[in-house]
């Protein structure tokens, strides 16, 4: 059975007059990319900052590997916050060391001789693929050779999950996709778990396995990515897919007629399901909107359509669709 590496129960922070979290519950199992999506204020780094003991929940517990982080203080907690390794949106590198001091900085008060600490280092920058640079100081490095320094250093300590708050913000998006391309190799040759936090979907549709939608501190809808791409409930998580969904014109419905969003996964993405519903039923289609979504374990297509006929024939074509393993939603 999959190890949990992360457990948060009931976790609930409180400022002087705000909720910043409000009842959390997740686990994290051991190989997951688990991302947590939000706006701006939702309470990600609030999060975070719970997870690593930064700050102290209201109420609730937070377990990293069966371990209660929430209760530990002095040497126990600083051993215990060596299982996570962690980087920022904007780096936090010591600007007056270089690439290869950076990296060692967290075991630099360690036993181990200068030798091996600078081994470890450089088999990480191999990892990361800044061999080269390893002499350099920060600001000799373009962001994204930064945030490989950050990774590098955040796993020198062999952590058991990687959190990444909001990692990619400050990149263009080609550097972002480099970047999350390096958290994917990483996940799958080391097996290693990772956190993420985000506002952007698409840093999830790209690396996540898995996903928790955090709205005013509530988690409002969790899953499987590719279950929340192909039937998101929540309207917030709705709106963070908008490019599929899709708020459509008002006027647009007509009396006799049905809009539904339909999700195409692997088993019905090769079927000729439109035409044999056509021939099978007396509807007409007309189709509003189609797009794909690349997701890191799927492909899914999406159509909204309108459906036009009597009653009985449209819920019967809904029903078709559905027993093709088509996944229907009605737009209203
Ligand atoms: N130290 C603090 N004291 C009081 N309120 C705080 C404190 N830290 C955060 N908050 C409040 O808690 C809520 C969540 O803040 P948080 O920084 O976790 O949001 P976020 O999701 O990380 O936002 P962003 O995307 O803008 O970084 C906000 O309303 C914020 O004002
Ligand atoms: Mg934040």
């Amino acid at each position: 059975m999959a190890k949990t590496v992360v457990s948060i129960q009931n976790l609930t922070k409180s400022y002087q007059t705000q909720r910043a979290l409000k009842q959390i519950n997740l686990n994290i199992q051991e190989g997951e990319v688990f991302g947590i999506i939000g706006m701006s204020g939702a309470g990600k780094t609030t999060l975070m900052r719970c997870l690593t003991a930064l700050e102290r929940p209201t109420h609730g517990k937070v377990r990293i590997c069966n371990e209660e982080i929430t209760t530990l203080s002095g040497a126990s907690l600083r051993c215990a916050r060596k299982k996570i390794g962690m980087i920022f949106q904007h780096f936090n590198l010591f600007s007056s060391r270089t690439v290869l001091e950076n990296i060692v900085y967290p075991i630099e008060i360690e036993g181990a001789s200068r030798e091996k600490r600078e081994a470890r280092a450089r088999e990480l920058l191999d990892l990361v693929g800044l061999t080269a640079k390893e002499r350099h100081y920060p600001a000799e490095l373009s962001g994204g050779e930064k945030q490989r320094v950050a990774i590098a250093r955040a796993l020198i300590n062999k952590p058991a999950v990687l959190l990444c708050d909001e990692a990619t913000s400050s990149l263009d998006p080609r550097t972002t996709h480099s970047i999350l391309t390096l958290l994917s190799e990483l996940n799958e040759r080391l097996g290693l778990t990772i956190l993420l936090i985000t506002h952007e979907m698409e840093v999830i549709k790209q690396i996540c396995t898995h996903v928790a939608v955090l709205e005013h501190g509530e988690i409002v809808e969790q899953g499987g990515v590719e279950d929340l791409f192909a039937k998101p409930k929540h309207p917030t998580t709705q709106r963070f897919l908008q490019n599929i969904t899709h708020e459509l014109p008002k006027g647009l419905k007509k009396e006799n007629s049905i809009m539904l969003r339909l999700s195409f996964t692997k088993g019905t993405a090769q079927q000729p399901i439109i035409s044999r519903l056509l021939r099978q039923h007396a509807v007409d289609v007309n189709i509003l909107l189609g797009g794909i979504d690349v997701l890191r374990t799927e492909t899914i297509g999406n159509l909204v359509v309108e459906l036009t006929g009597e009653a009985k024939e449209r819920a019967d074509a809904w029903s078709f669709l559905e027993s093709q393993g088509v996944l229907c939603d009605e737009l209203v």
